[in-house]
């Protein structure tokens, strides 16, 4: 059976990972954990970008060799990854020999195919990017450090699926999202399209995956780290596995890596006679004051800084909640903390402290036994079922801030049936009236199915309050209104989110 199958861009090793790279990681989190929650067998992976020229040059300044660099290096992303609570399947390092093994493989067929050239070539090189750049580039981007190359290198002849890719971006409306993006590509194709230099002569980089055809050179960085999506899911190795994952459901990058992802990679494939990947997905930039968070420009924001104050679902909460996929959104922790304060501490924080103190006071801490709804209760019920459906579409068009959206509409709407019915004052005076145990039992199950909806969102939170609320785990999604029956215990709600002053 086909597994859905998401994966992230495999991050340069040597950087520190700021709050952009985690936003795409926690996306590719959410996505897998939303799939999982809705019955699909899903699998994610990421992983780390080890060669090239700029991990070759740090392990030189630090005086160690570059394993031994890459190895201490790559404990970064993974620790980072356990404190945002990623629950990933797979982290490929483009140094593992289940990798390297098999980028040879690929440039072994390439080759005897004559997909690939040697050929002598001058043109401007960027030395940040570590590759050739056209003028027009240069005038359009943010190259820093151009230099003139003349060598002799090999070519990948991409320039030979130029229709073909244009044909299949034409044909298939979802393989580059958003709209914007396939535009932008659609644009870049209109032009003639260049081969594809695919080595870097040992003189230069010595940190790579030497060419199985000639040892002098090794292989350009972004063919070795493209190919990690299929090494990783065995390919030419366990076709078993492989099978059931590639092609792959979505390839998440940021919009400054979309041309590596939506011309270089599916032209490889093409010429390996493999299936096309179903969804690049480009996402927008985290921008400090307005602009691009990098290191380079010094302003880059510290995802363990904000765990180790507020938590990592917050964390995981605000990224979901204040980009919109596919634009750039402004970081800044005045936001961050309105947010937080409005949506988590006020709107989900309270509606749970509320509700269970309300079922301890009244009803010996177990849910009670509804009567008959009046149209108020299945005014909630309805809105409850509906946020599920739209909770659905909204991840399916893979708009995850209207989705949240919709579940903080529940919730606020529960917190304003409460406000209006006010069973807290009628229960002290009369402990069985009907109106006001209904809106109990009402406004916990609807609860419980925000809380579910949440889950791939806040996956730490929301299990204590499902526990909270009686129930061990959330697996798998339960569509049903009424989850907590009568007589399920009620634990005791330490104030899930307390307010940041
Ligand atoms: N190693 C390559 C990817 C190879 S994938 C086969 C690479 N690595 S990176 O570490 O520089 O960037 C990884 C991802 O982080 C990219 O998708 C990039 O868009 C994303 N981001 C870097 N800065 C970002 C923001 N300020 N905001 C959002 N995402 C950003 O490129």
């Amino acid at each position: 059976m086909k597994k859905n199958y998401i994966t992230t861009p495999i991050y340069y090793v040597n950087d520190k990972l700021h709050i952009g790279h985690a936003y795409t990681t926690i996306l590719a989190d959410v996505l897998n954990r939303f799939h999982n929650l809705i019955g699909h067998k899903s699998f994610m992976l990421t992983g780390s970008d080890e060669h090239g020229q700029k991990v070759q040059e740090a392990a030189e300044k630090r005086g160690v060799s570059p394993v031994e660099h890459v190895d201490e290096y790559v404990l970064n992303f993974t620790k980072l990854w356990e404190k945002l609570n990623i629950n990933y399947d797979d982290f490929i390092r483009t140094t593992d020999s289940r990798h390297t093994s098999k980028v040879k493989e690929m440039l072994t067929q390439l080759w005897e195919k004559e997909e690939i050239y040697l050929d002598e070539y001058e043109g401007l090189y960027s030395v940040s990017e570590e590759r050739f750049v056209t003028e027009k580039e240069i005038d359009e981007g943010d190259f820093k450090n151009i230099i003139k190359l003349k060598e002799k290198n090999y070519f990948f002849k991409m320039s030979k699926y130029q229709d073909k890719l244009i044909e299949h971006i034409n044909q298939n409306p979802k393989f580059i999202c958003p709209e914007s993006r396939k535009n932008e590509i659609l644009g870049f194709l209109s032009k003639p399209l260049n081969d594809l230099c695919i080595s870097r002569p040992k003189s230069r980089l010595n940190w790579g995956i030497e060419l199985p055809f000639d040892s002098n050179y090794v292989t350009y960085v972004w063919f070795d780290a493209l190919m990690n999506y299929i090494t990783a899911i065995g390919w030419d190795s366990n076709e078993k596995k492989f099978n059931s994952y590639w092609p792959a459901n979505y390839h998440l990058v940021g919009k400054d890596i979309i041309t590596t992802h939506a011309v270089y990679w599916p032209t490889m494939l093409m010429a390996a006679k493999l299936p096309l990947p179903k969804t690049i997905l480009a996402h927008g930039w985290w921008l400090f004051d307005d602009s691009k968070m990098s290191k380079t420009d010094g302003n880059t924001v510290d995802p363990l800084e904000l765990i180790d104050l507020y938590g990592e679902d917050s964390l995981r909460y605000y990224l979901m909640r204040d980009m919109a996929l596919g634009q750039d959104a402004n970081y800044s922790l005045d936001k961050f903390i309105k947010r937080y304060n409005s949506d988590l501490a006020n709107d989900f924080g309270n509606l749970v402290n509320r509700i269970t103190i309300m079922v301890k006071k009244h009803f010996n801490d177990v849910v009670p036994e509804p009567g008959d709804y009046t149209e108020d209760d299945l005014n909630v019920i309805a809105i409850a079922k509906s946020t599920i459906d739209s909770t659905l579409r909204n991840f399916e068009h893979l708009k995850i801030h209207d989705a949240i959206e919709d579940i903080l509409k529940l919730l606020r709407s529960l917190n304003k049936y409460l406000e209006i019915n006010e069973p807290w004052k009628i229960l002290k005076k009369e402990p069985n009236n009907v109106k006001a145990t209904n809106s109990i039992y009402v406004s916990i199950n609807a609860l419980y199915i925000g809380t579910q909806l949440l889950h791939p969102i806040m996956p730490r939170k929301t299990t204590e309050i499902s526990n909270v609320l009686g129930i061990e785990k959330i697996q798998h999604l339960n569509r049903n209104f009424d989850i907590l029956k009568p007589g399920t215990k009620i634990g005791k709600s330490n104030s899930p989110f307390p307010r940041i002053q």
